[in-house]
């Protein structure tokens, strides 16, 4: 059931920026069509193949039943666009604009009744956490509860194709102004760590104007294009990205709640592309995030522990009210993900290779230097050693709420790049070392109470995992083992939290205190009231 379909085996062997490429230029062959609740498949199918092969297609629902049809060569969707109509202005008038979104409608839908049949639809959602620990409670272990959890939660490959048809549409405003401009999605969307549901993060890259520039000046005499100068790049982001917010708000097919945050630290676009029923945030090229998103996607490929792992402890997390939807003072699934590949880089032995070893794996076209950091890692999967480590995902998912339980966050922070805890550098809370920009810390948002409110909840998980017996709960036919984790403690079964509060209280406060050393323990005691 957990075994990689041969598929999935070809696409993990490929490098990060071959799957990009390919899943972009898929994209591009791609239209996106809104069709009657029934329909004839083998006919809309036979109608579009008047126009070239189709590579493959899927019904989803989303306001609406959708196909996505992707052809085998862009040229089809250039034959499809000059066949179809513009709606009429009569009722409303629109925006000439011609993109690769269509509505198929049938012309006599009372006699075309008897061929129409409802089509299978792809979900584009992960069932609800009440459904999910259902089903783990069936489960034989807490290792196959892991693999579940990330087998409902995971992107699908329709999903993956949904996003990237996203960016493609986006840039296909984008190219009106720049004709060179590529729109990528990063983060989760391509990290292996995605989790349905979540939002793209997209960003136009202009890299290929670059190559151009380089190649140019190879010769005897040097010409270059006159160009609008500013006082600053972020000057230049930040105009470029209002036109193209603004071009999506007024001309974008379903491009509605366009926000424009330009003063943020990244400035970007946020809005919601109501046909793929995504929530998107644009940015303007940002190398060391991809090469973040980048560096996720090698240890996610690695060993199928890793992103089992992520899963469960992002979804645990969530349940718990540590990670949040809005960003605020609370860790974010990144810097979470992040103590994670840590937790896994300091296993014995490792789970995952350090940065740096990452680095001395690199060869010449790995290199890559970013406004002065040095982002070089090895991009090729075969040449990273498999690991010796044969510890089960149970032993994982306890050992790491032990982990940082117990971790002294009052002195220590993480690094990566070296996979050892290192003095702080300064007094954030949280500090996780962004492992290409090295003088800056990802979890600088996070406070001193959610930081507690982090290390009370993996202690108490720590110790549900340790004691609980699993026989006895399903006895009871009480969600046991990840499930049980799964539960907002306090809320599956009151009275017991309580007697366990009871009996561990001052132990676990006395060990909380003493982890994160505060200064005012006196005065925490006194508001617990021991
Ligand atoms: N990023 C970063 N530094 C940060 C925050 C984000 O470099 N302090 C980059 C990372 O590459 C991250 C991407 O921006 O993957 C997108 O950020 P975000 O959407 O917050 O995280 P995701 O990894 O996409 O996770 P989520 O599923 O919560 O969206
Ligand atoms: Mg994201």
């Amino acid at each position: 059931m957990f075994l990689l379909t041969d598929a999935e085996v070809n696409i993990r062997k490929k490098t990060f920026t071959e799957v990009q490429t390919e899943r972009l230029e898929q994209a591009e062959q791609t239209v996106l069509i809104k069709c009657p609740p029934k329909l004839n498949e083998k006919k809309l199918l036979q109608y579009l193949s008047s126009h070239g092969n189709i590579n493959s297609h899927f019904f989803f629902e989303n306001r609406g039943i959708h196909a996505l049809i992707e052809f085998s060569e862009k040229d089809s969707v250039a034959s499809l666009q000059d066949a179809i109509g513009i709606p009429s202005a009569a009722e409303h008038h629109v925006v000439p604009f011609k993109s690769r979104l269509f509505t198929f409608t049938l012309k006599n839908p009372v006699s075309q009744a008897a061929e129409e049949t409802p089509v299978h639809l792809s979900p584009q959602c992960h069932i609800p956490v009440k459904e999910l620990i259902q089903k783990l409670c069936n489960a034989d272990d807490i290792s196959s509860q892991m693999y579940i959890l990330l087998n409902e939660y995971q992107l699908t490959e329709e999903n993956i194709k949904l996003r990237f048809l996203a960016c493609s549409l986006v840039r296909d405003f984008t190219r009106a102004y720049f004709p060179d401009s590529v729109v990528k999605p990063f983060g989760s969307s391509v990290n292996t760590f995605g989790k349905l549901g979540c939002d793209v993060d997209m960003f136009l890259d202009f890299h290929d104007i670059r190559k151009h520039t380089t190649t140019m000046k190879k010769g005897p005499f040097e010409m270059e294009y006159q160009m609008k100068r500013l006082p600053s790049e972020r000057l230049a982001t930040q105009k470029i990205l209002s036109v193209i917010g603004d071009c999506l708000d007024n001309f974008g097919p379903g491009c509605t709640n366009i926000q424009k945050i330009l003063n943020a630290r990244c400035p970007l676009v946020k809005f919601s592309h109501q046909p793929t029923g995504f929530l998107c945030d644009l940015s303007v090229s940002n190398s060391i995030a991809i090469k973040s998103s980048e560096l996720l996607y090698i240890y996610g490929c690695l060993d199928s522990r890793v992103r089992a792992l992520v899963f469960s402890v992002r979804c645990w997390a969530r349940v718990h009210g540590l990670t949040n939807s809005v960003p605020g003072t609370w860790i974010t699934n990144f810097s979470l993900t992040m103590m994670i590949m840590f937790f896994l880089q300091k296993r014995s032995p490792p789970i995952i290779p350090t940065l740096d070893q990452l680095k001395e794996l690199a060869d010449k076209k790995d290199k890559h230097v970013i406004g002065g950091y040095d982002c070089s890692f090895v991009s090729d999967l075969s040449k990273i050693k498999p690991t010796k480590n044969t510890e089960t995902l149970d032993v994982l998912l306890g050992d790491f709420f032990e982990y940082f339980g117990n971790f002294d966050f009052r002195k220590n922070s993480i690094n990566l790049r070296k996979g050892k805890e290192v003095n702080k550098p300064e007094s954030s809370p949280l500090y996780i070392w962004n492992p290409f920009e090295q003088d800056l810390n990802i979890s600088k948002n996070v406070n001193q109470p959610q930081l507690e409110k982090f290390v009370a909840v993996a202690r108490e998980s720590a110790w549900i995992l340790q004691k609980e017996d699993k026989t006895q709960r399903m006895i009871n036919k009480e969600p046991w083992g990840l499930a049980a984790l799964l539960i907002p403690f306090g809320k599956s079964n009151p009275s017991k939290m309580k007697n366990r509060m009871k009996g561990i209280g001052s132990e676990t406060i006395r060990s909380l205190l003493d982890s994160l050393k505060l200064n005012n323990a006196n005065s925490l005691e006194k508001a617990v009231g021991k």
